[in-house]
């Protein structure tokens, strides 16, 4: 299993399992195959409502605790300093355990709140009930504000990043700074059918007779970002795994870079009005 170094030597798998509209009845079951199948990373949230099917399935495979890496995340009505230690609590009560692995701030809701709410994650991280701490959805300003005014470093900032969008000075800023990039929407989300339509991907993928997914998966390996591909279906789960029997040269990096457009599909991360 290919993994990462957090900036605290925390080991974070690269591949990890999206559950975002996943509901409880169909999550229990790809947790299971997926961690059947290889994956030892589970990507959920509070606003997910799925955090408690996740912990069963977590439980019910038999897998030590400790060989899965477990993010959730702080929904933006429980920023603030009591509110956010309230609201982990409920998280690690449904999900069943006794920490998490990543846990992360969801959205910016701004500068004060942001520092606030930061210092509740930092005490969660030094009572050892969160073994890293991070963001959701920062660019380069909201991260400085983290970093000019707290203690602990973000270990992570999860933000959307696919090859239409390819964040590369964002990245850029976080490989300065010790961040890790993870990249959710992945596959695009809803927009799944522009990637499987694209044709520098399409060329890619028969190049290395693996799927359109597959290569865009193993694009953001290749760029050690974490990636989290959200599946229900247990073909799809185990497809978007078998990523790790090839590699993509520099003239696919460069073909897959003419695809970035910079055209976001979830909104601007100075814009959240939820
Ligand atoms: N921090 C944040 O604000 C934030 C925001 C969005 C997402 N996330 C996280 O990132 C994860 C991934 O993002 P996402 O769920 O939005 O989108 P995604 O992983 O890019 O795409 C998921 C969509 O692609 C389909 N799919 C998956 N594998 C496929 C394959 N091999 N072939 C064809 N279709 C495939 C899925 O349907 P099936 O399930 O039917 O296969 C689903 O419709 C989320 O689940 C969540 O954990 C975080």
């Amino acid at each position: 299993m290919k993994t990462v170094k957090l900036n605290n030597g925390k080991e974070m798998p690269i591949v990890g399992l999206g559950t975002w509209l996943s509901k409880p009845e169909e999550v229990y079951n790809a947790v299971l195959t997926a961690l059947k199948n290889g994956y030892r990373h589970i990507d959920t949230a509070m606003i997910y409502h799925n955090e408690e099917a996740i912990g069963k399935a977590i439980k019910d495979s038999g897998i030590l605790r400790k060989e899965i890496f477990v993010t959730t995340k702080l929904w933006n009505s429980d920023q603030g300093y009591e509110s956010t230690l309230k609201a982990f609590n409920v998280s690690l009560n449904k999900l069943g355990l006794d920490y998490v692995d990543l846990y992360l701030i969801h959205w910016f809701k701004g500068y004060k709140k942001a520092v606030n709410t930061y210092k509740a994650l930092e005490e969660i991280y030094r009572s050892g009930k969160a073994k890293a701490i991070g963001v959701s959805n920062y660019n380069v300003h909201h991260l400085m504000n983290i970093l000019n005014n707290c203690e602990i470093p973000p270990m992570v900032n999860q933000v959307e990043t696919h090859v239409t969008l390819q964040n590369h000075f964002l990245h850029e800023y976080c490989k300065d700074n010790n961040i890790q990039l993870e990249a959710y929407a992945p596959l695009m989300s809803y927009r799944i059918n522009e990637l499987l339509e694209n044709e520098v991907m399409i060329k890619v993928a028969k190049k290395h007779n693996k799927t359109v997914p597959q290569i865009a998966i193993r694009w953001l390996i290749e760029r050690e970002i974490v990636v989290i591909p959200k599946s229900i279906n247990p073909n799809r789960i185990i497809s978007n795994y078998d990523v790790f029997d090839f590699a993509l040269d520099d003239e696919d990096m460069k073909d897959i870079r003419t695809v970035n457009t910079g055209r976001k599909i979830f909104v601007e991360f100075d814009n959240v009005d939820y």
